[in-house]
């Protein structure tokens, strides 16, 4: 059975407060200091076992989750949909019901954000949001960190994000916005804007305003999962918002530029740009399993 506590869930940049995130940060910096082999005398999760659900494929989320279990002490069970009797139409809701009575945390990528909610309420156990079509939160406080760690404090800084506002990664950037206060300018197609709207964001269909001075250059795919039948139309809309050399050339001189990857070269950034900027992007890819590891310990010790 569930324990009678009521569990802590990160199902969305708006389930914490400011405080919270910099808690989190807390965390992820004491275990980034064990280096990417963990702590080793730390182990908040020890004795407990976590189900990773994913619904859509993941190489950095997945396996920076199932790590971080792991060095906290716990252990993985992970759980492709399709191998379910969720792929023969059995509710998420009884799903859930089923985990919550074997494991004690459940970290799930799937299509809607509803999915997630239903298993958090259903479940009675700690809840991870690892994507979803509306968000990935897990994904934008690894990129906080990132700019953090090298730039010093975000807030009152300007971030540029490129290409799909309407995905899930640029609405958790909008929540965040607000959380951290700094700003933030989509450059986007009109039809592919964001629907937040917090005092913090402004939304402008010319890339060049966008990046004008900004402190951080950010894109993500093209093609979120889920949209392939979309891809003709989308690669020509986002055309115009690549990151390239002539973009960066009017952000801040010392701008930082991340990507969440995977990355299509020759997309939404420049293959030669990518390359000159892997050292960050990577190290942004590397703090994904930091992150998760202080997510995670802050979840687990109230
Ligand atoms: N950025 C990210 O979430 O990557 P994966 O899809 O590989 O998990
Ligand atoms: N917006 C992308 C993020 C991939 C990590 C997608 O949903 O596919």
């Amino acid at each position: 059975m569930a324990s009678s506590f009521l569990p802590r869930h990160f199902l969305s940049v708006a389930d914490i407060s400011e405080a919270d995130a910099r808690k989190i940060f807390e965390e992820v910096a004491h275990q980034k200091r064990g280096g990417v082999q963990g702590v080793g005398s730390d182990l908040p999760l020890q004795g407990q076992v976590w189900a990773l659900l994913f619904r859509k494929p993941s190489t950095r989320t997945r396996i920076s989750f199932d790590l971080a279990v792991r060095q906290l002490g716990g252990s993985t069970l992970f759980l492709s949909a399709t191998e379910l009797q969720l792929s023969r139409g059995e509710p998420m809701e009884d799903t859930a019901r089923v985990l919550g009575r074997m494991v004690q945390g459940a970290v799930i990528r799937t299509f809607a954000q509803e999915e997630i909610e239903t298993f958090a309420r259903s479940s009675g156990i700690s809840t991870v949001n690892a994507l979803t079509d509306q968000e990935h939160p897990c994904q934008v406080l690894a990129d906080i960190f990132t700019f953090e760690e090298k730039r010093g404090p975000l807030s009152g800084k300007t971030v540029a994000f490129l290409g799909d506002a309407s995905c899930n990664v640029a609405r958790s950037w909008a929540l965040a916005a607000s959380l951290f206060r700094f700003h933030l300018r989509f450059g986007a197609p009109r039809a592919f804007f964001c629907d937040v709207e917090n005092p913090w964001i402004v939304q402008t269909e010319l890339a060049d305003e966008a990046v004008r001075g900004a402190d951080l250059l950010y894109t993500d795919v093209w093609i979120s999962m889920g949209r392939e039948e979309e891809s003709a139309l989308r690669e020509k809309a986002f055309a115009p918002y690549q990151i390239n050399r002539s973009l960066v050339r009017r952000a801040k001189a010392d701008a930082l530029v991340l990507h969440c990857l995977p990355a299509y070269r020759g997309k939404e950034i420049d293959g030669e740009l990518f390359e000159e900027r892997a050292p960050d992007i990577f190290d942004e890819a590397e703090n994904r399993l930091h992150v998760q590891k202080g997510l995670l310990r802050w979840l687990a010790t109230r």
